[in-house]
């Protein structure tokens, strides 16, 4: 299988700008080439209607327990009603085991933790692919990665088709009819309407998503109930439909949001609804396949299967298969151990300081974890504030921002990093690579040849300090702001990390190598909740950060390469009063940016990705640290996992569908809830 030139089906042709080394700055070489590591992913291709179709069957089923207990009592209606006249259905053709049986548990664990089930105010739900069950997206870019180059399309899922005007700027999106929220209430074009306009749109409410993210200048008219048309102000933004996926438009319940929204209700502010619906506040309602029923903190999240999701199988069989969904709330690190080990279900493994263990535990026979090995498509990266004004709060902070956006500065700091040594640190042997920023080095789009790559050379980085008069003038070996700047204190700068091994391999090896050049580098260690609201504040010096699935699929998440909304990339996010202000290079970028969505050959909109790449990396947009590889791991007794990458379109959680997950009945472990699903309470249905 050819993985790396699958991923977007574009096979590269055209260079059409000068060979880089014939313009290679001062200190840069090209990227060293990385040692080969043995990629095991063989991934069994599809056409789009081998995977999902819609389509009227002439009979539905369910669980026994659920007629039984549910439906026979009339606490539900019977399955064929509160499924969609025309549900979606997923093919046999693409499961690896077939149509399942009924039944068992899928046992998650997370590091991350609930910021609320408010997703249409920016709350995460703790990662770990409990985000991927709740929110449903008008579309679907996940499974993907195992979709035909030829006939590679986003797929669908609330939008059920889609047809572009003949002038190729107007998009009409058919919503799936008659499909039901988790507490019954019809999801229409309205749920999408009020996401959009009501908090898109809101500047008052944080948000996943933007308005220029989706096209420059997006409008949504709403034709009628399950009808709705986009207007773009330039024709083919084909990104468009990959924003549509997770986790930029993803609606929330309008039925139960506008009472929370002071647009709807004068008895609540704007910041009551950017905190309505904490973590604890269950059921949450939702379209997705299983139901948050009960939230412990800092212990376990249980979902039970949601009697109205909208997706069978061929036999007429409502999904999911299995019944229980656990979230155990502890480490990333001690969601790949318990995989390992069988206490849990599922994990991408992409902590390089315990591959080593998880390794020599796979190779027992004994082992209960199936594990899928795939290309280095992770790294890590120092993001840079270069907002000067957003978050700023003394005199250190604003001088840190002005560093942060003068390329010297960043090239110094590109230079002082030896990440041979990073990586080894983080794990012996092969898995790393040396990384300079900007896409993934072994998926599509890569080019070596546009990569600028400001390698490890300490005495260069220096150079540039003293060129920008940071000097050690006290003598206590950290170099100082020049007099008039920041007192003329010493350069001190906060870094923000997660709380993982990696994170800890890291600082500590940048704290060394910073101090090597006179900067005295400080690690701030934040929980998944302070980190995510620190990124979304844009409150930081610096942040190290483990990238994520725009640098492989750069159409997804274009605002987070290059700043064509402020929403932009989370290193230079900008407000209403706190601007972005860009350089003109991010202007170049941006520009670029936009000639990437509307480009219709694929080969030049290869090259122009490649010409970005070129930018990010010329620019040190961000500090490339090391590239590395990521296995996804599954428990042997769960069916029909297809092979796949731990990220491509999305997480591997997304990408396998664990909707058509199951269990064979001998091997199901017991429910901590068994034989029930969500009840609502009338009042929560405002
Ligand atoms: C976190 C984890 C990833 C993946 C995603 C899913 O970022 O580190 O492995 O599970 O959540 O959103």
């Amino acid at each position: 299988m050819n993985y790396k030139k699958h991923l977007l089906g574009i096979s590269i042709v055209c260079i059409c700008f000068p060979a880089l080394s014939e313009m290679l700055p001062e200190g840069a070489t090209k990227i060293p080439k990385a040692s080969e590591i043995p990629n095991r992913l063989s991934i069994e291709y599809f056409s789009p209607e081998q995977i999902v179709e819609f389509k009227k069957l002439d009979h539905y089923s369910e669980p026994q327990w659920l007629t039984d207990k549910y439906v026979k009592t009339g606490k539900l209606r019977p399955v064929e009603q509160r499924l969609p006249d025309v549900p979606m259905v997923l093919k046999t053709a693409s499961m690896p085991d077939g149509v399942g049986v009924y039944g068992g548990v899928l046992r998650h664990v997370i590091g991350g933790r609930p910021q609320g089930w408010n997703w249409s105010a920016a709350h995460s739900q703790g990662w770990g692919g409990i985000n991927y069950i709740v929110q449903q997206c008008l579309t679907r870019t996940g499974p993907m990665y195992q979709i035909k180059p030829e006939a590679l399309e986003v797929l669908p899922n609330l939008a059920q088709s889609w047809e572009w005007s003949e002038d190729g700027k107007a998009l009409t999106m058919h919503l799936i009819e008659g499909a039901k929220w988790s507490d019954g209430e019809p999801f229409t074009s309205e749920d999408v309407r009020f996401y959009w306009e009501d908090t898109v749109l809101e500047p008052r409410i944080p948000s996943f998503s933007s308005q220029n993210a989706l096209g420059e200048g997006a409008k949504l008219e709403i034709v009628d109930e399950y009808t709705i048309r986009w207007y773009f102000e330039k024709a083919s933004q084909n990104q468009a439909l990959y924003n549509m996926a997770f986790m930029t438009f993803c609606p929330g319940p309008a039925h139960i949001l506008k009472s929370l929204h002071p647009k709807y209700n004068d008895n609540v502010t704007y910041e009551d609804f950017s905190n309505a619906l904490p973590a604890n506040e269950v059921p949450t309602v939702t379209m997705g396949p299983w139901v948050p029923v009960s939230y412990k903190d800092d212990q376990i999240i249980v979902l039970r299967r949601n009697p109205y999701y909208w997706k069978v199988d061929e036999a007429g069989n409502q999904l999911p298969y299995i019944d229980e969904v656990r979230y155990k709330l502890s480490t990333w690190e001690s969601r790949t151990l318990e995989t390992m080990s069988g206490s849990a279900d599922f994990s991408n493994m992409e902590n390089p300081p315990i591959y080593i263990e998880t390794l020599r535990k796979l190779a027992s026979p004994n082992s209960p974890t199936r594990a899928m090995f795939g290309p280095r498509n992770l790294a890590f990266q120092i993001q840079m504030n270069m907002n000067p004004t957003l978050s700023v709060s003394d005199d250190r902070e604003a001088a840190i921002r002005q560093l942060n956006r003068d390329l010297k500065f960043r090239k110094a700091i590109s230079h002082a990093i030896d990440r041979k040594s990073l990586g080894q640190a983080l794990v012996k042997g092969p898995f790393t690579a040396e990384y300079a920023g900007g896409l993934h080095p072994e998926t599509s789009f890569y080019r070596e040849d546009d990569v600028v790559y400001y390698p490890y050379n300490p005495s260069l980085s220096k150079q540039y300090l003293a060129e920008l008069g940071l000097v050690d003038t006290d003598g206590n070996g950290v170099v100082n702001f020049p007099k008039e700047v920041n007192n003329g204190d010493d350069v001190e700068i906060v870094i923000n990390s997660g709380n993982g091994t990696a994170d800890g391999v890291f600082n500590e090896n940048l704290v060394s190598m910073m101090a090597d050049i006179g900067i005295k580098l400080i690690p701030r260690l934040l929980d998944s909740v302070q980190g995510d609201s620190s990124r979304d504040a844009a409150d930081f010096d610096w942040r190290l950060n483990r990238s994520d699935k725009e640098l492989i699929v750069p159409m997804q998440r274009m605002e987070w390469l290059a700043p064509i909304a402020e929403s932009g990339p989370i290193w230079h996010r900008g407000t209403e009063n706190k601007p972005q202000v860009l350089q003109p290079f991010e202007e170049k970028m941006v520009n670029l940016a936009h000639e990437i969505f509307i480009e219709r050959d694929a080969a030049k909109q290869a090259d122009l990705i490649g010409q970005l790449n070129h930018e990010m990396t010329k620019n040190v947009y961000h500090v490339g640290l090391v590239a590395y590889p990521g296995a996804l791991l599954v428990n042997k007794r769960i069916k029909n996992v297809p092979n796949a990458p731990i990220i491509a379109y999305q997480w591997a959680e997304d990408a396998v569908m664990r909707e058509r997950f199951w269990v064979p009945q001998d091997q199901q472990l017991k429910e901590l809830q068994p034989h029930t699903v969500p009840e609502y309470k009338l009042d929560t249905k405002k």
